[in-house]
């Protein structure tokens, strides 16, 4: 299975520490943070990764990690030429994802503590269709939360940080898909906010029955602030990483 890292983004909430560098390469724990997607995913047998950033950012992409070799992974590089949002950059993949293959697609500012092979062995089970992971937090109205149906046994659909969320649960910003997903982007139109948003091609699996979830265990934690980049850092720290 190929992975697609997303580390583009203007990183406003964490000014002035992005004003010159991207956010997905500032330190968290003993390492620039997308080192930890990369470690993440190679840990899971998944050596095959397209980096999708920024522009500006792209040099210092390269100038880090090379073609991967060092990191035991083959680096690929796309540029995102606006901030146009996760479910734009996404569709950047599309070449890169060969026409009938599932892929993992990892938020480059999650971090988290489980292993992914599992979550992966258990999507190439499921037939087609998409998989988010779920992860239960204090906070849910900061993020996607899953609307489940009745009988709990699957997601509705999810709302894109709701004023009075109907779960606990975060949609994290780990997902996996079938080759249908480039498909699927084409047809949603932007939010209020001017952007392609992955919730709404979540939400297009999850109106065709087709979008199934698994919940982490550890710790999770995004870093796109300054409270959970240092919660990040403390935890990395923990753990040596
Ligand atoms: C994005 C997604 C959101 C998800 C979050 C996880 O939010 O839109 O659904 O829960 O990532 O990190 P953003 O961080 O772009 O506001």
């Amino acid at each position: 299975m190929r992975a697609v890292i997303l580390a583009g983004g203007t990183g406003s909430r964490l000014r002035p520490l992005t004003n010159l560098i991207n956010k997905h390469l500032l330190p968290v724990g003993e390492q620039p943070m997308i080192s930890h997607a990369v470690n993440k995913l190679r840990q899971a047998g998944v050596t095959d990764i397209l980096i999708i950033t920024s522009r500006s950012a792209a040099g210092m992409f390269t100038a880090y990690l090379g073609s991967g070799d060092s990191e035991g992974v083959a680096l690929t590089y796309k540029v995102q030429e606006q901030a146009g949002g996760i479910a734009e950059a996404l569709a950047l993949a599309e070449g890169f994802v060969g026409l009938d293959d599932k892929f993992i697609v990892l938020l480059g500012d999650n971090l988290f503590e489980d292993p992914l092979k599992p979550h992966i062995e258990a999507f190439r089970q499921q037939k087609d269709g998409a998989m988010v992971l779920l992860k239960e937090v204090h906070d849910p109205e900061r993020y996607g939360v899953p609307v489940f149906t009745g009988d709990g046994s699957r997601i509705e659909r999810i709302e894109e940080k709701p004023e009075n969320p109907s779960s606990s649960f975060c949609v994290t910003g780990i997902y996996m898909y079938d080759a249908s997903v480039f498909d699927r982007v084409r047809a949603i139109e932007p939010s209020a906010r001017g952007e392609l948003e992955i919730t709404d091609v979540n939400n297009a699996y999850a109106a065709d029955g087709k979008l199934s979830s698994r919940k982490l265990e550890g710790w999770w934690t995004d870093a796109g602030t300054f409270d959970s980049l240092y919660e990040a850092s403390a935890r990395m720290r923990g753990a040596r990483g």
